[in-house]
């Protein structure tokens, strides 16, 4: 049977009655599996611009040395000669981000394999006030994860083993370099998920995840990584460890430290080690991709969703008709089911994912749901996937969007959280704004999109044109970040602040918090060799 007509069958088998009415949609063969590409995406362009002349205003600091032969020697001292790479052509994946957006200029990357290897370099760079820039799998979207000017790149990448699993507790141990789907893959061949997902699983790094604080597809049913992470292992900026592996869910000795190296981006030490609590992997799992025509309706049946599906709602996604349109035209593996042949998607797409561990339970309430959903005329069409694989397709259609953003051209990303019934203004003030100033006419912007993670009051509003534009950066900034303050938004939801929002962190908060931030900062760091002029405000 073709994946369509099994997919129709099963809507019609699984919801009897009128909800069969509802699927209306014939999808054709989407169900291939989304690949994210796992070798590096950056190469620079020769036209692509420096970050140093992309942000004038932040200047090389003289108090950094600037590294030289017997620098270079020194790392061949102790590191093999392929962990110290100083091949220009080598190096330049490590200089540009994922979204050819940040250029640095480093001249060398080193790739430690053990934290002590990562202490020798890091105790030399602070002695001799060599500036450094962490890295993990530099799919960072704020430009923290490459240099601004010639720090040294200290790539975790190699630092990539599980180091232990308790199978009672779920408690998970691993180097902070191994690449989160490959932890998840780890961990379900035993019986447990990671407690994190995002589309750039393939290529982060668990490390990467903590150091950003990421967010991801299913914050809603694990939480943050503030919660789930038991202890972290770190080289400070003089080299020493902070030792703090724990396997404890409850520990209250003490100030709770390791927190401040959950989403501080690099600036306060190296994690080289994480502990983090792995549940079981549900083993019963549904996904459903819903069309609606508003945005009133989108919140509609979220709010239905927490009420009706309560403790099994796991992800609650959603995504509107530009960023549907945008994965159609450029991501060609991936098929939208209601986009087939000339169909215009939908103004807005739903993906809901249930996770339990009683199949036919999860099966009866998700029928009843979709069932009230289409009775109400909430839904307009709707597919549910029948197997692992289309389960998987229909994610396809949602993590997909911000390759195909990023294939379509340049792309200005804000990550944003603010109350849900605002959510979606952030987009339509943002094409209003855009509009009045000639720049769709004129073809300078593509499109505004909006999409995100509705279950955690997080819009990801991305304006899309041929190349960046000074004048339509303009136009969005500081304009945005103003508007996300006057409704106590946050101009940064889970991509962290890198080098794009460091200046603007006074938007989302009060100065005697960044002051105290500053202070924590020069307590770790004196030297500030740790990823400078990111994170926050040189002013
Ligand atoms: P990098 O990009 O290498 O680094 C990010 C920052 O962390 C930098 O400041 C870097 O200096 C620092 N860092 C990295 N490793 C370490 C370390 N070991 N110790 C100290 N500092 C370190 N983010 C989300 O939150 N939610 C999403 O849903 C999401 N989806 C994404 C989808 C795509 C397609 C892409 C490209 C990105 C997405 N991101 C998302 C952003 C990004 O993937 C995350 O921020 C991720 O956690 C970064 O991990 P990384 O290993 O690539 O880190
Ligand atoms: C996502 O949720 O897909 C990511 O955070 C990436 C993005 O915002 O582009
Ligand atoms: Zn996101």
């Amino acid at each position: 049977m073709r994946a369509a007509q099994a997919l129709r069958a099963l809507c019609i088998s699984r919801l009897p009655r009128p909800v069969s009415d509802i699927f209306t949609s014939k999808p054709t063969s989407y169900l291939r599996a989304p690949h994210f590409q796992t070798t590096p995406y950056s190469t620079s362009s020769p036209q692509q611009k420096l970050a140093a002349d992309m942000h004038p205003h932040i200047k090389r600091s003289t108090a950094f040395k600037s590294l030289d032969d017997a620098d270079i020697n020194h790392f061949k001292s102790f590191l093999e000669p392929s962990q110290v790479i100083t091949d220009q052509s080598e190096v330049q994946p490590y200089n540009t981000d994922w979204m050819k957006k940040y250029r640095g200029q480093t001249v060398v990357v080193l790739r430690p394999k053990t934290t002590e290897e990562v202490q020798k370099i890091v105790r030399y760079c602070n002695e001799k006030k060599l500036a450094v820039c962490p890295q993990g799998g530099n799919t960072g979207l704020v430009g923290g994860s490459v240099p601004v000017f010639d720090e040294v790149v200290i790539s975790l990448t190699l630092m990539n083993q599980v180091r232990s699993l308790d199978e009672v507790s779920g408690a998970f141990v691993a180097d902070a370099g191994l690449v989160l789907e490959t932890a998840d893959n780890y961990l379900a061949e035993r019986g447990f998920i990671f407690p994190l997902d995002l589309g750039a699983k393939g290529t982060a790094t668990i490390g990467g995840n903590v150091a950003t604080n990421a967010g991801g597809l299913r914050l809603l049913r694990y939480g943050s990584l503030h919660g789930t992470v038991l202890g972290l292992e770190v080289v400070l900026p003089d080299g020493t460890l902070f030792s703090n592996l724990s396997t404890l869910r409850k520990d209250n000795t003490g100030y709770d430290l390791k927190q401040l190296f959950i989403g501080a981006e690099g600036t306060l030490g190296i994690i080289t080690g994480v502990s983090i609590m792995a549940p079981r992997r549900p083993n019963a799992v549904n996904v459903a991709v819903l069309a609606l025509d508003s945005f009133e309706l989108v919140q509609e049946s979220f709010a239905r969703a927490k009420r009706d599906l309560g403790e099994i709602l796991s992800a609650f996604e959603f995504w509107d008709q530009a960023a549907a349109e945008v994965v159609h035209k450029y991501v060609s593996h991936v098929k939208n089911p209601f986009m087939e042949g000339d169909r215009p998607a939908p103004a807005f797409g739903v993906l809901i994912e249930t996770s339990g561990s009683v199949k036919e339970h999860d099966d009866e309430k998700l029928s009843r749901f979709l069932e009230s959903l289409m009775e109400d005329s909430i839904v307009t069409d709707g597919v549910v996937a029948d197997s692992e694989t289309q389960a998987k397709a229909l994610w396809g259609v949602r993590e997909s969007i911000t390759e195909g953003l990023s294939r379509a051209g340049a792309a200005y990303k804000y990550d944003i959280s603010m109350p849900v019934p605002k959510l979606y203004s952030a987009v339509e003030d943002m094409r209003e704004r855009l509009a009045s100033k000639g720049f769709f006419e004129q073809g300078r912007v593509a499109r505004v999109v909006g999409f995100g993670h509705l279950g955690d009051g997080n819009l990801h509003l991305n304006i899309g044109g041929p190349q960046y534009d000074k004048e339509v950066a303009e136009a969005i900034e500081p304009y945005v970040f103003q508007w996300l303050k006057e409704l106590d938004g946050s101009i940064s939801a889970e991509h962290g602040l890198g080098l794009h929002k460091a200046e603007h962190l006074h938007y989302s908060k009060p100065d005697r918090m960044i002051s105290i931030m500053k202070q924590i900062k020069d307590l770790f760091d004196p030297n500030g060799i740790m990823n400078p002029y990111k994170y926050l405000p040189k002013s």
